[in-house]
């Protein structure tokens, strides 16, 4: 039984994500360690995990930890992410590919834990349909979305020839209050944030644009799921989400129902607008809901009311 008292990892432990993936986790009895280059801080701190600092390229490090903390299940969650790789490849190889490498070949020596790892809707790149089918080829256009796929990929070869349990998910943008300030299409998120202080914002795109969207807690909610399936539930290495795809107008009326003095503007950006005009509308993640239940909130209102909620 994969759904109690297990010692599980997370990698990249302090990061939006894995914050409330580790505080989720411990509701279920598990024993959580977060692994991450930065030290946590009091918005990252989750009380009752063991928080360890180090680099995910320290290779010996790493083996450590896991002699260590014998992971049943290693979510692998550490990675610079678009913008961070694009400025330094060559970081961005070392820590989003090399060391998935050297975990993977460290972890099929300690204990062979499943191994549970977000790719990203961005690995489609921009030449795509709006209705983004599982099996559309993955052409990306940044370095980020490159070591996703060599990841993705890696994992799959384990898994079939190795014994290894690699599970993957394909998130879309994700809605969140801990979103990076720097990312290009946080805007969204960042758009709730502000709201919740009672500051104006503005929109760096037109009041029609959006793209695939889902919520921060239902992602984790989709992690969980995915690593507590079945192996015989599975029938893909990786798995499209998608919740729906609202524009930047439909985000600003949204939260003005609830913070009615919400002040917005639209000052589109080029660099931004044009990257959302080629996003997919919609990943079809028809295998996710039919083989491990994945089933997110899919009306924006009820989002809103939840992000504002996690924020309180
Ligand atoms: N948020 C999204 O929209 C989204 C979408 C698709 C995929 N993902 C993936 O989900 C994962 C988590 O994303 P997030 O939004 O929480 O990002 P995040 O930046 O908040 O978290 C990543 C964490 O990795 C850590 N990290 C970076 N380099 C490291 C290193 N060398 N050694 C150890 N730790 C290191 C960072 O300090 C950070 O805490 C990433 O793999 C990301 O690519 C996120």
């Amino acid at each position: 039984m994969l759904h109690e008292n297990l010692p599980i990892l997370i990698t990249g432990g302090n990061g939006n994500i894995a914050r409330l993936l580790a505080k989720r986790l411990l509701k279920d009895g598990h024993k959580i360690t977060c692994f991450d280059i930065s030290d946590p801080t009091p918005e990252s701190t989750v009380d009752g995990v063991d928080y360890l600092k180090g680099d995910i390229c320290d290779q010996p490090l790493i083996e450590k930890i896991l002699k260590a903390a014998s992971p049943k299940i290693v979510f692998h969650l550490a990675s610079l992410l678009s913008g961070s790789s694009e400025a330094d490849r060559k970081r961005a190889f070392q820590v989003n590919a090399q060391s998935t490498f050297n975990l993977l070949e460290l972890a099929l020596a300690n204990g062979n834990p499943r191994i549970v790892f977000p790719g990203t809707g961005a690995s489609y790149g921009s030449d795509i349909p709006p209705d983004v089918p599982e099996d559309q080829p993955q052409w990306p256009e940044n370095i980020y979305g490159v070591t996703k796929i060599f990841n993705e990929r890696l994992g799959a070869y384990y898994t079939m020839t190795h014994g290894m349990d690699f599970r993957c998910l394909r998130p879309p943008l994700v809605l969140s209050p801990y979103a990076p300030p720097a990312a290009l299409t946080a805007y969204a998120s960042h758009a709730y944030v502000a709201a919740a202080k009672g500051e104006p914002f503005v929109f760096p795109v037109s009041p029609d644009i959006g793209m695939s969207t889902i919520y921060i807690e239902d992602l984790v909610e989709g992690f969980v799921q995915l690593a507590y399936a079945d192996r015989g539930q599975l029938s893909r290495h990786a798995y499209n989400l998608h919740a729906f795809c609202p524009s930047a107008q439909e985000i600003a009326d949204s939260i003005v129902k609830l913070k009615p003095d919400f002040q917005y503007s639209f000052e589109p950006d080029s660099v931004v607008e044009s990257l959302l005009k080629t996003a997919a509308k919609v990943f079809l993640d028809g295998s996710a809901r039919q083989d491990w239940g994945w089933n997110p909130i899919s009306d924006l209102d009820d989002c809103s009311k939840a992000i504002f909620k996690l924020m309180e």
